[in-house]
């Protein structure tokens, strides 16, 4: 595998677009962004990767653009891994954690850990060493953002930061709570079964990304650190991960997997 050194790549809003895979340190994490809306061969060249289950799954869904950007989304996921571990896309097998969080069934040397958003036409994967990982994407959709709809997803604290915002404010940082809040609960793989106001994040996106409060008490808020993804202007991200002492690395897939 031939691999560029990621140092003069650290994430700053640009997403490089590396043709050759970043050498993923024990204290990074890499976050790749791919687009979901691909030509009929590319999505044929990854749809020859998935297993049974994923084309089972992929079966399942009533409308076609909804199956596509699943079976993108799995096959890039898998060539994804497969290039960090240097193996056959095909040969990766899959776990689930009690709540259903997928990570890898093999290769355990070299404790590779990842996470898969997808929302509208973009993919998030994000990969680690060693340290559980949650990412999160969300299309900014302003129609859905209410403070009603916050009360019903967020803590009384972030609600009331929301709302103390001027409205043209709102949605970006509905958006920053949505996803921070979100990558937090794929970290802990816990998905529906987490109280939702258990824990408060930071809401503004000028703030950095962080837990501000957690009901279990300041290990949480110690074990876990969270960033913010550019994504781009439609969409919000978030990264959350183990610890403190990673970096972050953002890049864009798209000549990379071809
Ligand atoms: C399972 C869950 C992760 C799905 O989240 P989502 O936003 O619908 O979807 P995302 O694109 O972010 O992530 C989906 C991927 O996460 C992974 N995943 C599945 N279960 C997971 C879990 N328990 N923990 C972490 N990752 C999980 C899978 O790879 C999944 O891909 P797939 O559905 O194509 O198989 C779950 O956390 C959830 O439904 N959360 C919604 C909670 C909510 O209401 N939040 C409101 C805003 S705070």
């Amino acid at each position: 595998v031939r691999r560029t050194n990621p140092d003069a790549m650290a994430a700053s809003g640009t997403w490089p677009a590396p043709e050759e895979t970043p050498l993923l340190a024990e204290t990074a994490v890499h976050v790749w962004r791919a687009s979901l809306d691909l030509s009929p061969p590319r999505l044929a060249d990854l749809a020859v990767v998935l297993d049974d289950e994923e084309r089972a799954r992929a079966a399942r869904f009533h409308f076609e653009p909804d199956r596509r950007r699943f079976v993108a989304a799995h096959g890039l996921l898998r060539r994804t891994l497969a290039r960090y571990l240097d193996v056959d896309p095909r040969s990766i097998r899959y776990q689930s954690g009690p709540y259903g969080k997928p990570s890898l069934a093999d290769h355990d040397q070299l404790d590779l850990r990842f996470n898969l958003a997808h929302s509208g036409k973009i993919a998030l994967v994000a990969v680690g060493i060693g340290r559980e990982i949650g990412v999160d994407v969300e299309l900014i959709r302003p129609d859905i953002v209410t403070l009603d709809v916050a009360k019903q997803f967020f803590a009384p604290g972030e609600v009331r930061a929301l709302g103390s915002l001027p409205a043209a404010e709102r949605t970006g940082a509905f958006f920053c709570c949505w996803t921070r809040k979100e990558a937090y609960i794929k970290a802990r793989g816990e998905g529906l079964s987490a109280p939702l106001d258990s824990f408060e994040v930071s809401v503004r996106p000028v703030e950095p990304a962080a837990l501000v409060w957690c009901a279990a008490g300041d290990e949480e808020r110690v074990r876990w650190s969270l960033r913010a993804l550019d994504v781009s202007s439609e969409y919000a991200g978030a990264v959350a991960a183990e610890g403190h002492d990673w970096t972050l690395f953002c890049w864009d897939a798209d000549r990379w997997l071809i």
